[in-house]
């Protein structure tokens, strides 16, 4: 019964919210079968390719709070940093050498990050590395911010829409945070003719399967070109300490359902699944995810940009993180490639 849904699933890219709930709550009857057909799908798409992305993580200031994130504005045992512009070309510099061709900016909402200030490193970025792509991840930002940075030359945008469910988003931020805001951010950037990634935490504090059989549908009607998932890890120094972090097996059962909804979906392998599973990415490409993005920033600062507790690879320099998962990647049958994986449809929408 189970199987034939994901047949269903794998013919038709769409389910009810009914029969999403049904599998995920049945999820140990069909988790190989399911996984088995996402991996075809994703092969159809896109061969054996797995794309890297370079992640810089340029700064750990953010004026926010969101109470699961270990580097929110009140917690004060953070050591926060900025890389200065140098720092974050240098970091492009060594990244494309090793193969990367695409970059992703990411960091808290730091208002230092003016319009200006970026829109110089991502030219600076662009002119000197023309084949590669840069994706930002810089959070909630205004419609003429967004028009910058895209005019600027930023490809896409990453912007977890956290959750689908209004009430649920409330527990997981607080009031002076809007789900009405975040989602009209994803709006813009969809307008502006980004590449857009949304995404959200598996296991997250009074996350319910419905809640997830509704991320589902969530994700079909906004046909996003990537979707960033991984399970929720508690850090020590939030409100969130206590709470109980999602698995990896809740997680990469999602990856094949996401995989077979939205078949040519950029789908990552996420560091978290890495933390909560010593073999969580693997585990994840085997299961329909199609990228990875190791950490490219400083190593003198990885240990400062910790969303959650045990994040792994803080010790580790650029060229050893892409070895060890070239290593790893390979025993998995798949390769990593490094051309700039672009979303094999739509990418040329919209274009300003
Ligand atoms: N400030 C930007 C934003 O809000 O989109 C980008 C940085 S933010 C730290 C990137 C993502 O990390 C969030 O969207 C969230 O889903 C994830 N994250 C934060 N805390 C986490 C935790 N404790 N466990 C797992 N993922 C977490
Ligand atoms: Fe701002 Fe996490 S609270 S990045």
């Amino acid at each position: 019964m189970y199987k034939t849904l994901i047949d269903k699933l794998s013919k038709e890219s769409f389910l009810t919210k009914e029969e999403y709930l049904s599998l995920i709550e049945h999820r140990d009857e069909v988790r190989e079968y399911a996984a088995q057909k996402a991996r075809e799908k994703c092969d159809q798409v896109y061969g054996k390719k797995i794309y890297i992305r370079g992640l810089i993580e340029f700064t750990n200031y953010c004026k926010n709070n969101c109470y699961y994130c270990g580097i929110r504005a009140e917690n004060n045992k953070c050591e926060r940093y900025r890389l200065t512009k140098e720092q974050i070309l240098e970091c492009a510099y060594i990244g494309y050498d090793l193969g990367f061709r695409t970059f992703v900016l990411q960091g808290g909402e730091d208002p230092y990050f003016t319009d200006e200030i970026l829109s110089d490193i991502i030219k600076k970025i662009k002119t000197k590395h023309p084949d590669c792509a840069v994706t930002l991840s810089i959070g909630e930002r205004s419609f003429e911010s967004y028009l910058n940075l895209r005019k600027a030359g930023a490809d896409r945008y990453l912007l977890r829409h956290e959750t689908a469910n209004k009430d649920h988003y409330e527990i997981l931020h607080p009031a002076n945070m809007s789900f009405d805001n975040r989602q009209a951010c994803i709006e813009k950037l969809k307008r502006l003719g980004y590449q857009v990634g949304v995404g959200f935490m598996v296991g997250s504090p009074g996350q319910t399967y419905e809640d997830l059989a509704n991320e589902l549908i969530y994700l079909k009607k906004t046909e996003p070109q990537m979707v960033g998932i991984g399970p929720f890890i508690p850090h020590k120094d939030t409100p969130f300490a206590e709470k109980t972090a999602g698995s990896a097996e809740l997680t990469t059962f999602l990856l094949s359902l996401i995989r077979l909804t939205l078949q040519d979906v950029l789908l990552p392998a996420t560091t978290a699944l890495g933390t909560v599973d010593y073999l969580g990415r693997e585990k994840g490409i085997m299961a329909g995810a199609n990228v990875l993005m190791p950490n490219l920033s400083p190593s003198s600062v990885r240990g400062k940009y910790l969303l959650y507790d045990n994040k792994i690879c803080t010790g580790d320099e650029a060229a050893q993180c892409v070895e060890c998962l070239k290593r790893r990647i390979l025993k998995t049958g798949y390769e990593i490639v490094t051309d700039r994986g672009d979303y094999i449809q739509g990418s040329d929408k919209n274009e300003i």
